[in-house]
């Protein structure tokens, strides 16, 4: 892959053209469209196209900071999503703390290119370790370079709402569902979230969904058990507007038991 980078001007309007008709409608800016579909990202995506992942991007779900989440649809017609996460212009602050605490991402080279990479494989391992033990969570398909496809949740023309856009009818249920997740995502997966909160839950066909794993540490890491009391606080405190109490420390030791 790494020798395809070196493309001349006119190979690279070429594959720009081609992805055009690929990419349906971005719906971003000319700026921000630069931004994320840069040169490698560009090359990427024909590389899942040319493999038969992906034929088309549809839409974009999502525009954030760091990463872009589209609609896709894959050569077997099944809807997925894809996300893709800057190169040039992350600004992944804090994104050491995540990587290199982590065993398995050791002997990663520290360029930017690279930890992105290793970020992007890193959701995707974390998003496997969650079906693996039954929390519900996107399925991954694949991740390759800074792009991962994954299940999508949502219906034909809307995507599933994030959990703080909804109004459910069995908050109990709900917070019990999830606090079960990040234990069992604890003690059978060895895992903790560090970004839990009602962003980052999708409510899909009445579940609640964990997603954005990219952050996810193995609860080896040095900060794993004061991101695991973020996760538990977060939870309680957004819960708190349905009336449930909880005690977070009652709850953390339960967990790190
Ligand atoms: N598998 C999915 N199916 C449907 N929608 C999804 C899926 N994954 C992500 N999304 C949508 O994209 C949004 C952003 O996804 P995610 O939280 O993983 O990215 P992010 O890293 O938080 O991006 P940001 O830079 O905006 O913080 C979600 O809130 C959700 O609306
Ligand atoms: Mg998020």
């Amino acid at each position: 892959m790494s020798s395809d980078i070196f493309l001349n001007d006119k190979q690279l309007k070429t594959l720009d053209k081609k992805l055009q008709s690929i990419i349906r409608k971005t719906g971003l800016d000319r700026k921000t469209q630069a931004e994320v579909f840069d040169k490698k990202t560009l090359l990427t995506i024909e590389k899942l196209i040319s493999n038969r992942v992906l034929d088309i991007i549809d839409f974009p779900i999502s525009t954030g900071k760091e990463g872009n989440v589209f609609r896709g649809v894959t050569t077997e017609n099944k809807l997925v999503a894809v996300k893709i996460y800057r190169i040039s212009t992350s600004t992944f602050k804090h994104i050491t703390q995540y990587i290199f605490g982590d065993p398995r991402f050791k002997s990663i080279h520290k360029t930017r290119q690279n930890i992105i990479y290793a970020w992007t494989k890193k959701e995707f391992k974390n998003l496997e370790r969650l079906n693996k033990i039954g929390v519900k969570a996107p399925k991954p398909i694949i991740s390759y370079n800074n792009v991962l496809v994954m299940q999508y949740l949502g219906e034909k023309n809307k995507s599933a709402p994030m959990l703080k856009d909804v109004k459910i009818e069995n908050p109990e249920e709900i917070y019990e569902s999830l606090i079960g997740s990040i234990k069992k995502m604890y003690q059978k997966a060895d895992l903790v979230h560090g970004d839990i909160s009602e962003y980052n839950i999708l409510y899909y066909r009445s579940k609640p969904y964990i997603i954005d794993l990219g952050q996810g540490v193995l609860n080896k890491h040095p900060n794993a058990q004061e991101f695991l009391k973020r996760d538990i606080n977060n939870l309680v405190r957004y819960f708190k507007k349905y009336g449930i109490k909880a005690n977070v420390e009652k709850i953390f030791d339960n967990i790190i038991k």
